[in-house]
């Protein structure tokens, strides 16, 4: 797995803020973590803490967020003192991390696009698996396996795909995000089931694709039309599944 986003951290946190899409990938994850209040939360590959906070202001109990980059988190914490949140954070390979406690709920945001592999998305569907208690769930989202860059880069919402290529049993993607000068990350692009057989193998069920949450308000709040490419070919999918 190759993921650093120190240098990157404060363009990313940029772009995530601004992105017009942020909104609707918030609502779709807070729909499929379901009943917050008095949970807690594991925000894996947390970044800046983005949707740790947004489940705390929906009524987690806590949320507790994971990242390997030091960058990220400092941004983190320092939105949380801000925004006088209660949200902690850990910089931590969320493969190494210890399994001390079990959350009610784990959420995992642009994490699993990081495996290299079959394998290697199986073992980060285990890892997962141990923080969260019996009859919880984790929410995922992901790059969308049905993502075709023919049908569009994706720039009107904020980034850009540059490339897309196949890649094992997958697709490997260049993406790059807006600065001076831009920022490129990899990541890769797995099926559908290639997701549902991992999950499974992990011991999760009951695992349910979730489309966008779109609202007549974000409808609204844009011109005509600006949200079909997000809905016909958009970069992400979300699922969640369950721990029996
Ligand atoms: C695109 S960012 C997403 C951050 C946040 N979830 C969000 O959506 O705003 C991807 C994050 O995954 C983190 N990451 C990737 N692999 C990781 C791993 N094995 N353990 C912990 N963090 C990881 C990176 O450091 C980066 O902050």
């Amino acid at each position: 797995m190759n993921a650093h986003y120190d240098d990157i951290a404060g363009q990313y946190a940029a772009y995530a803020n601004a992105s017009p899409t942020r909104v609707v990938e918030l609502r779709t994850m807070l729909h499929m973590a379901g009943e917050l209040e008095g949970r807690s939360v594991l925000d894996l590959a947390c970044g800046f803490g983005s949707y740790g906070r947004a489940m705390l202001r929906a009524g987690a109990a806590s949320a507790h967020g994971v990242d390997q980059s030091s960058e990220m988190v400092a941004i983190g914490r320092q939105m949380s003192a801000h925004a006088g949140d209660a949200m902690t954070f850990q910089v931590s390979d969320f493969l190494q991390l210890a399994a001390v406690r079990e959350y009610d709920v784990a959420v995992a945001a642009f994490l699993f696009n990081y495996a290299q592999s079959l394998d290697e998305l199986a073992r980060m569907a285990k890892a997962a698996f141990q923080h969260v208690r019996a009859g919880g769930r984790i929410a995922v989202e992901t790059m969308n396996p049905h993502y075709c860059l023919a049908e569009g880069d994706c720039s009107k919402y904020g980034l850009r795909v540059l490339d897309d290529v196949p890649w094992k049993e997958g697709a490997k993607m260049e993406i790059e995000f807006p600065g001076a000068p831009p920022a490129r990350i990899t990541v890769f692009r797995w099926a559908r089931e290639h997701y549902e057989r991992a999950f499974a193998e992990a011991g999760f069920t009951e695992l349910v694709w979730q489309a966008p949450c779109l609202l007549e308000q974000d409808r609204l709040a844009q011109p005509a039309g600006y949200w079909d490419a997000l809905l016909r070919n958009g970069l992400a999918a979300w699922f969640s599944c369950t721990k029996p």
